[in-house]
């Protein structure tokens, strides 16, 4: 029995969505397989995971650049809402699922095919935020997720591959899985299995070892309007020149090494290593520019909303309506972010060490400890009575 007829399939060159394209046609009856890799800024030969497709059996093979799209529209949002998943991971693989998606259903719809394939297992995070963005572009398109049925081991797997062609990894393969895009490399598996033990320093691809990197501190300015980075000392970039350079600089220093135990959606917890020097660098820096920028009360409400909104990215909710009206709140607290922010970074450390803006809220007269001071100290007497008298009458009442 056919599960579908034509089929675009999300496709990374590796062995796993490799295999699906022969076994869609030979186990599911699929007639014609349409691959599609996106470029992401992971830095692949792209052209290469194109042929290969091709050499793999697929019909059509192509390739979409998508890098700007994921830094204006699902990074920027991200660092807006200073989006850190459990505090720490700055959600570089989840926020390219939702893009991903996109252009799954869009190229999907473009070659008339009735269904899209996936090459994630039945345990991760990735099968639901595929799964999840595309019934919501379009409802009508059939899933297909190989992997999360076939029930092959990795050796099964290079073996059923090699029936029809498809060469077994040259390499010995890495014991990592390794997902990578411009916001940041996520890394699992292997030893790192055994959480006890430090990642072997071989694991890291975008940042150097405390140990190499330079002696001396480096000062950075980053720009920020409306909450959105535009330029680094003085120089103003696109979304992508900067995120490109910034994880070159913030890398260099050994920063945005994060190494967690996280909890996945599907209530497995995994041992996590990321890197993600530009996006740790650029949320430090945006928080606080925000702490200049916004009053007390919507910055702490602003905490919550933020916590919530790294959940819904985390667990494949980009398009829900809970996100949407979050982006609005969120989108409404950016308007007076604008200013620059004096980073030092220093052997895996971000320092804020200078802000300025010409929103700021912050007033010498009233904070300085000088002798122009200008706040009313007699005002304090009448405020504190009153701010402490709830707490003053249900002290006399327990002690009566
Ligand atoms: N744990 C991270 C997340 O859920 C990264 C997943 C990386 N995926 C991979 N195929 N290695 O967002």
């Amino acid at each position: 029995m056919s599960r579908a007829t034509k089929v675009v399939l999300a496709y990374s060159g590796g062995v796993d969505t490799s295999v699906c394209i022969p076994y869609l046609k030979h186990e599911w009856g699929v007639k014609e397989v349409i691959t599609l890799a996106a470029d992401l800024g992971q830095g692949d030969e792209l052209e290469a995971v194109r042929r290969k497709a091709l050499d793999s059996g697929a019909e059509v093979s192509l390739v979409v650049d998508v890098v700007e799209t994921l830094i204006k529209e699902y990074a920027f949002p991200a660092i807006q809402a200073n989006a850190l998943y459990e505090n720490r991971y700055p959600l570089a693989t989840a926020l390219a699922r939702p893009l991903i998606a996109k252009i799954l259903v869009d190229a999907a719809e473009k070659h008339g095919a009735d269904a899209i394939a996936h090459g994630c297992t039945g345990k991760g995070n990735d099968q639901v935020r595929f799964d999840v963005a595309i019934a919501a572009l379009n409802p009508k398109i059939k899933i297909l997720a190989p992997a999360r049925e076939w029930g092959m081991s990795r050796e099964e797997t290079i073996a059923y591959g090699e029936k029809y062609g498809i060469p077994a990894p040259v390499k010995k393969s890495s014991p990592y899985s390794i997902d990578k895009n411009l916001l940041g490399m996520a890394i699992e598996a292997g030893e790192l299995e055994t959480l006890w033990v430090e990642p072997p320093e071989e694991v890291y691809g975008m940042t150097k070892a405390i140990a190499d990197t330079p002696n001396e501190p480096e000062y950075i300015e980053i720009g920020f309007e409306k909450g959105i980075p535009v330029g680094i000392n003085g120089n103003r970039m696109s979304g992508v020149e900067l995120i490109s350079n910034l994880n070159q600089i913030a890398g260099n220093h050994g920063i945005g090494r994060i190494d967690m135990i996280e909890n996945r959606l599907v209530g497995i917890k995994s041992r996590e290593v990321y890197e993600s020097p530009a996006m740790w660098v650029l949320i430090q820096a945006h928080r606080d520019l925000e702490s200049l920028t916004l009053t007390a009360d919507v910055t702490s409400y602003k905490r919550g909303i933020e916590e919530t909104y790294s959940q819904l990215v985390y667990n494949g909710l980009w398009l829900s309506p809970l996100k949407g009206a979050l982006d609005a709140f969120i989108q409404q607290t950016q308007e007076r972010v604008t200013g620059v922010v004096r980073v030092k970074l220093f052997k895996g450390n971000t320092m804020i060490v200078g802000r300025q803006s010409d929103n700021s809220l912050y007033s010498l007269d009233l904070a300085t400890y000088g002798t122009d001071d200008e706040f009313d100290h007699k005002a304090a007497e009448g405020f504190i009575y009153v701010w402490g008298l709830p707490t003053r009458v249900w002290s006399e009442k327990l002690r009566s």
